[in-house]
């Protein structure tokens, strides 16, 4: 499957949309521009071009797509929404939320891993909207990486990763969130549950549909757990680079080991006091959105150092901590 072609990166002119929907809708695949993550989408409807997706990331059949779309009206072709799923979606789309709901026969099974639900999410990202738009499709997108390794937040990160595997980038800029959007399962409206943290936060979910807390879904750290509120293919391995990650609570730097060779420390905000060439921070006060959007770059930034160590101080805090803990956990599982 490797091409040796290079992949080219697109800004999004209207002439380049144009001919990037052309593309997908002859069965391409197009790595896209997300306000979460960068993503590798096909058109959803086409089994043929889903298993160019799968074969692009080296993604196992049993780990489903999440299917995008850009208007509400695109639904009923798709899944069936409930009115939990309904309330969910004027609140928060577009954006980074994804609904798991039961499929119609239009979905093929390769999309859901032969399962009877599908994952739907609108994009707010104004390129990939009118991309989305240009092709009339819904366009299955997983994210833009080989298949366990750190999701990409630039089309840079795409090309390093996937270059030699797909031939074309749209060139959204820098992901304004930088983290994969928040998974709730409502197949049954009676039962929702969190299946993986996000921007937009438990709390927030569970708010707009009038309940005190929603379920997480625990960690699954085989695939394929039949478990009814489980999200395949989330391992608890997963979004990690090759140098092995330690997670602390708090990092307390002895001056000595500021500089230790190999060995990179991460903290949540600007450490106070001397700072050495192995000390990096995420966000300069801490604050979490900017922890969350940096995140991911600085992983494989630092990934690509071949150090022997990346020590990284956990999140504090709720919400959005949660979010990044969770991939920071991920990260860090051996
Ligand atoms: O922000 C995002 O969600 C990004 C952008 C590109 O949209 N996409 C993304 O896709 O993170 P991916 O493939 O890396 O993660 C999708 C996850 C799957 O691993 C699986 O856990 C869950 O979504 N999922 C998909 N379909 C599901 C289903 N029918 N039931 C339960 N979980 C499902
Ligand atoms: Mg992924």
């Amino acid at each position: 499957m490797t091409k040796p072609r290079q992949a080219r990166i697109y800004q999004g002119t209207p002439r380049t949309l144009a001919r990037l929907a052309r593309r997908l809708q002859q069965g391409d695949v197009v790595a896209v521009p997300t306000e979460t993550v960068y993503g590798l989408a096909g058109n959803a409807l086409d089994a043929g071009a889903c298993a160019k997706i799968f074969a692009a990331k080296g993604r196992p059949a049993d780990d489903p797509l999440i299917v995008h779309i850009h208007s509400l009206a695109q639904l009923p072709a798709l899944c069936r929404a409930n009115p939990a799923a309904l309330t969910l979606a004027r609140k928060f789309w577009p954006g980074p939320l994804t609904l798991v709901l039961p499929k119609t026969d239009a979905v093929p099974a390769l999309v859901t891993a032969g399962r009877d639900s599908v994952a739907i999410r609108m994009p707010r990202h104004p390129l990939f909207r009118r991309l989305l738009k240009a092709t009339g499709l819904p366009l299955a997108a997983p994210s833009a990486n080989p298949f366990g390794y750190i999701s990409p937040t630039t089309a840079e990160h795409v090309q390093a990763s996937l270059g030699r595997r797909i031939r074309y980038i749209l060139d959204g800029g820098p992901a304004r969130h930088g983290l994969e959007s928040t998974i709730v399962d409502l197949r049954d409206p009676r039962r929702p549950a969190i299946l993986r943290p996000g921007v937009i936060t438990a709390e927030a979910v569970a708010h707009a549909l009038g309940r005190r807390r929603l379920p997480t879904a625990p960690a699954t750290s085989t695939r394929a757990q039949p478990g009814p509120q489980v999200a395949p293919g989330l391992l608890a391995r997963h979004y990690s680079p090759r140098t092995p990650v330690v997670l602390h609570d708090r990092i307390r730097l002895p001056r000595a080991e500021a500089d230790t060779p190999g060995v990179a420390w991460v903290f949540q905000q600007r450490p106070k006091g001397r700072v050495g060439a192995n000390v990096h921070w995420l966000d300069p006060r801490g604050r979490l959105p900017g922890v969350a959007r940096r995140l991911f770059a600085l992983l494989r930034r630092l990934d690509a150092l071949g150090l022997d160590c990346i020590h990284v101080e956990r999140a504090r805090g709720g919400g959005l901590a949660d979010a990044i803990n969770d991939r920071l956990r991920r990260a860090a599982a051996r």
